[in-house]
């Protein structure tokens, strides 16, 4: 166990019934989050998942796109995020929620696209907190599941009013808040404050969760120090790497840095993934939602992997390219293990031609 972890008690979050301790959240990302994605993450152990932004209005209105998003069969809790600019549509998506399987309703305030801000959704509710808090007593009155409120610190940096809406949020019964550090006109510009958000936790009792820029143990730490926050959500630093809020967890709890999956056991989570997207969406839609995930995990392995043999990059690229043209799962397939497996070996020979490189360089030095 390191030594930062020894002094790290427990630290008890409580969202009805279920109980936490230091939460390591995985991010609704619109895209990415889909049901697939959250089982998967949940399986490796994060411990909540958060559908994709489900708009209140259309969902209720039928649209089937919604109706996917908000499903979560198998999850536990089950968490959905809901999107709208209307009181009443709000409670009524909420209460539908509810009755299909939510254990958590969460509030999207924070997503900054234009096409969701122009209709008066999501960032710019922060804009109107009268208007806001509206919105958040209906869907609070509407259901008996706990309501968690998601936002940005505030529209720009002259209008800083995560503290407040918080503290709002709180009086009127919201039971969790999450923070990400940037402004709405930051959009994912520069490197989220997450500094600022301790005036967030000087706001409120109820628990904190701090958001922004989190892709390893380190960030972890840091914005739970800088922010006071009780837990912490992760999104793109997740992408290619969907056991990362479980790993953080896991380092949390026992001090351990797990990397996540490596050689055969990861092409079979990459895999396994691939198959449930086009189970999920059908054949079509389902490669084309694959296709990110598989570039996500290739360019996650490239990381890792830390660098390759110069002599395998020409090789490395064609595969990539190859798979992400792909449309017939059994190419994907056998692609994807030949590619990972390549990428690895590639790691270690160029890692031991470093090493005796550096050898033969000190040698030399002390010939
Ligand atoms: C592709 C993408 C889609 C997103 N969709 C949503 C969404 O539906 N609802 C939401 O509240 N935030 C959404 N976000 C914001 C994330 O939840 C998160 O706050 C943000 O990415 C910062 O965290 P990160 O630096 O860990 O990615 C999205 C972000 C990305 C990159």
């Amino acid at each position: 166990m390191s030594s930062a972890n020894i002094q790290k008690v427990p630290h008890l979050v409580r969202l009805g019934r279920f109980t936490f301790d230091r939460p390591v959240v995985l991010a609704p990302m619109s895209g990415v989050t889909d049901l697939p994605f959250r089982r998967l993450a949940a399986s490796f152990g994060a411990d909540m998942v958060v559908t994709e932004m489900v708009a209140s209005e259309s969902w209720l209105d039928g649209d089937a796109e919604m109706a996917l998003r908000s499903a979560g069969v198998g999850l536990s809790p089950h968490v959905v995020q809901l999107a709208g600019r209307e009181a009443r549509w709000m409670g009524e998506a909420a209460r539908a929620a509810e009755a299909n399987g939510a254990d958590i309703i969460d509030i999207n305030m924070g997503c900054p696209a234009r096409r969701v801000t122009t209709g008066w959704s999501g960032a710019a509710l922060m804009r109107d907190l009268d208007h806001a808090l509206g919105l958040i007593e209906a869907v609070v009155g509407a259901v008996s599941v706990p309501v968690t409120l998601k936002m940005r610190l505030g529209w720009d940096r002259a209008s800083v009013n995560a503290p407040e809406l918080a503290r709002r949020a709180e009086a009127v019964g919201v039971a969790m808040v999450t923070v990400h550090g940037r402004t709405r006109d930051q959009f994912y510009e520069g490197r989220a404050d997450w500094a600022a958000i301790a005036r967030v936790r000087e706001a409120i009792s109820i628990p904190l969760i701090a958001n922004g820029d989190v892709a390893d143990f380190a960030d972890a730490d840091a914005i739970l120090a800088s922010s006071g926050a009780d837990g912490l959500m992760i999104g793109r630093g997740a992408c290619g790497r969907p056991w990362l809020p479980a790993a953080i967890a896991r380092y949390f709890h026992d001090g351990e840095c797990w990397q996540g999956p490596t050689g055969e056991a990861l092409a079979d989570v990459v895999i396994a993934h691939h198959r449930a997207l086009r189970e999920h969406y059908g054949p079509f839609k389902g490669v084309l939602a694959a296709r990110k995930h598989l570039g996500w995990y290739i360019d996650a392995a490239l990381a890792s992997a830390g660098g390759t043999a110069p002599g395998d990059a020409t090789e490395i690229a064609t595969l990539r390219r190859d798979i992400l043209r792909a449309t017939d799962a059994t190419t994907i397939e056998a692609g994807v293990g030949a590619l990972l497996g390549l990428i690895e070996a590639s790691g270690r020979a160029a890692a031991s031609l470093h090493a005796a490189t550096d050898r033969s360089i000190r040698a030399g030095r002390a010939a």
